[in-house]
C-alpha cells in the first residue's frame, strides 16, 4: 500500500519556522560541515601538511558560526513562537526535542567562545579578524587557553553526539512517523504550486494563534 504523502505529510505540523529561521539553520549547519571536520583533521595526524591551512579555516569559519547563531538566537527572541508540534509528538518528546535545542544552542555559544578565547588567550592569531580589523578582546593568559583547550575538544565531540541524535530524530519523523515535522525546517517554507495548504480548508487558524516566525 502505499502512503498519501501529500495528506499524510503536514497534517498539523503547522507552518514551522520562518524563512530567516530557516535560512540562519541551514547556514549553521554548512558552516558546521566545513569547521568540525576541519577541527578534527586539523588535530589529527594524518593532515600535518594541510595543518595551517586547517587551522585558518577553522578559526575563520567559527567566528562565522558563533555570529550565525547569535544572530539566530537575537532573531529567535524578537519574533512570535512557532506552531507547536504535531500531536504525533508525545509530551515527552516535545520535551526531549526542547531540551536537544536548547543543549545545541549552548554547546554552539560555548564552542565558538571557547573557541575564540582559547584562540587570542594562547596568543595566536584569527587570521579572518586580523583582515577585518578586529583586535584581540582578552589578554594573553597561557593556563587559561590550555584548560579552555581541553573543554574545546571535549565539547566538540559532545555536540557531534547532540546533532546525530538531532538528525535521527528528524530522519525517524522523515520516514517513520512521516508527520510533516521535518517540513517546519526544511527549505522552502512555501507550499510549492501544486501542494495543498498546509491549513485544510475549514482548519483556520485560532483566534490565539499567531503566524510562526521564529
Ligand atoms: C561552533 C564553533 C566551533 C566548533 C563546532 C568547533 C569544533 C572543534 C573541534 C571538533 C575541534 C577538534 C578537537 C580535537 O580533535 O581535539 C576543534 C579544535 C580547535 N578549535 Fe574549534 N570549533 C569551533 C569554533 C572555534 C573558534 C571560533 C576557534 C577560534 C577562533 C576555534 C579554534 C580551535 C582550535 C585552536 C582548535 C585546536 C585544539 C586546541 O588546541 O584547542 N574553534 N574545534
Ligand atoms: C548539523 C547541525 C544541526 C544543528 C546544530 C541544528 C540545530 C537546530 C536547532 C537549535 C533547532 C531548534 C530551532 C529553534 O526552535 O530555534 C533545530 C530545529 C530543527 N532542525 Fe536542526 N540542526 C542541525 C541539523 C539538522 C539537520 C541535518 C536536519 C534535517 C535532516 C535538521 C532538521 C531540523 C528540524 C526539522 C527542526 C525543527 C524542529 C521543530 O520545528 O521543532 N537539523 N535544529
Amino acid at each position: 500500500m502505499t502512503t498519501d504523502r501529500t495528506e499524510a505529510a503536514r497534517p498539523d505540523a503547522g507552518r514551522g519556522h520562518g524563512t530567516a529561521a530557516r535560512v540562519l539553520h541551514w547556514a549553521t549547519v554548512v558552516g558546521l560541515a566545513v569547521i568540525l571536520p576541519a577541527g578534527i583533521a586539523m588535530t589529527g595526524e594524518g593532515f600535518r601538511s594541510a595543518s595551517s591551512a586547517l587551522y585558518v579555516l577553522h578559526k575563520g569559519g567559527g567566528v562565522i558560526v558563533l555570529l550565525l547563531v547569535v544572530v539566530r538566537l537575537i532573531w529567535k527572541a524578537g519574533s512570535p513562537p512557532v506552531d507547536p508540534l504535531p500531536e504525533t509528538v508525545a509530551p515527552l518528546e516535545r520535551r526531549w526535542a526542547a531540551g536537544t535545542h536548547a543543549l545545541l544552542y549552548g554547546l554552539l555559544l560555548f564552542m565558538g567562545l571557547s573557541g575564540y578565547a582559547r584562540t587570542v588567550a594562547g596568543g595566536f592569531p584569527i587570521e579572518l579578524l586580523d583582515v577585518v580589523g578586529v583586535p584581540p578582546l582578552l589578554p594573553e593568559m597561557p593556563g587559561l587557553a590550555v584548560t579552555l583547550s581541553v573543554l574545546h575538544s571535549f565539547a566538540g565531540y559532545l555536540l557531534v553526539a547532540v546533532v546525530a541524535l538531532h538528525v535521527g530524530a528528524v530522519a525517524r519523523h522523515a520516514w517513520v512517523v512521516r508527520d510533516g515535522v521535518p517540513g517546519r525546517m526544511w527549505p522552502p517554507r512555501a507550499p510549492r504550486s501544486g501542494s495543498p495548504p498546509v491549513s485544510r480548508p475549514g482548519e483556520g487558524r485560532g483566534p490565539g494563534e499567531r503566524e510562526a516566525g521564529s
